[in-house]
């Protein structure tokens, strides 16, 4: 079996949620939508860890090591790929440099068995690295500041990109490290990668495991989780 590490960056705000506290630590069936990611990666076969990266101030450090030994926690940056960074410099020290690394935002509390795994059953079989993604369905438009559409954009070919993204350790370390030495704006690690010149494979995953951003998607997150009450724990 595959050597794999999972790392959860979980040092955001929230901004866009508008909850006093960030989203992640937001409790829904008794969880934290970081535990329900945090449990979503831990039960992948090959799992050997997970890093999650917390705010530096971020009290919750001993309580999410204190759930399972395979828990570690480090301070995350100022931007996600800086939380990612400090898991990964962690890991260095723990980790052979070809074993798999497995980022998964915290918040996408709703990811499945079925689309973790198949993620990592294709990107074992191609090499290389990949992430879950969902083609487009809807029709795209170009819309300038006074609402006027300028354009219908051709969807064909553009995907959404989700998370888990799947590569191996010091690759995506060292790609990292340069695209954002480079000043490049990097959104995900496939990004880094891919301005690397490395391979990314999409592998088709499913719209449960979308990104819990605003307020009205904790009622959809706890749909998905199978929590009749709804989102109001
Ligand atoms: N994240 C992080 N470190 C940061 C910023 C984001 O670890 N400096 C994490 C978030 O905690 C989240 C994931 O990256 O799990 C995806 O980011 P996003 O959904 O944008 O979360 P926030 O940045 O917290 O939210 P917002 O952009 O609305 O402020
Ligand atoms: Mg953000």
């Amino acid at each position: 079996m595959a050597r794999c590490w999972g790392v959860i960056p979980a040092a955001g705000s929230g901004s866009r949620m508008g909850l006093s506290e960030p989203k992640q630590h937001r409790v829904l069936g008794g969880k934290t939508l970081l535990g329900h990611s945090l449990d979503a990666l831990l039960r992948l076969p090959g799992m050997l860890g997970v890093v999650i990266a917390l705010a530096a101030d971020d009290p919750r450090a001993s309580d999410y090591r204190g759930l399972d030994e395979r828990v570690h926690v480090v301070s995350g940056g100022a931007q996600r790929a800086d939380s990612v960074l400090a898991a990964l410099r962690f890991l260095q020290k723990i980790a052979y440099d070809d074993d798999w690394v497995l980022v998964h935002d915290a918040a996408r509390p709703c990811l499945t068995p079925a689309d973790g795994e198949r993620l990592v059953a294709e990107v074992l079989a191609h090499g290389g690295g990949g992430l879950l993604a969902e083609p487009l369905v809807d029709t795209l438009k170009r819309v300038d500041a006074d609402g006027l559409v300028q354009a219908t954009v051709d969807r064909r070919g553009l995907w959404r990109a989700q998370t888990p993204q799947m590569f191996p350790l010091v690759p995506l370390q060292q790609a990292l490290s340069a695209a954002l030495a480079a000043g490049v704006d990097v959104t995900d690690e496939a990004s880094a990668m891919e301005w690397g010149g490395n391979p990314v494979r999409v592998v088709p995953g499913s719209p449960r495991n979308f990104k819990v951003t605003v307020p009205g998607d904790l009622e959809l997150a706890a749909f998905y989780l199978g929590l009749a009450g709804g989102a109001g724990e």
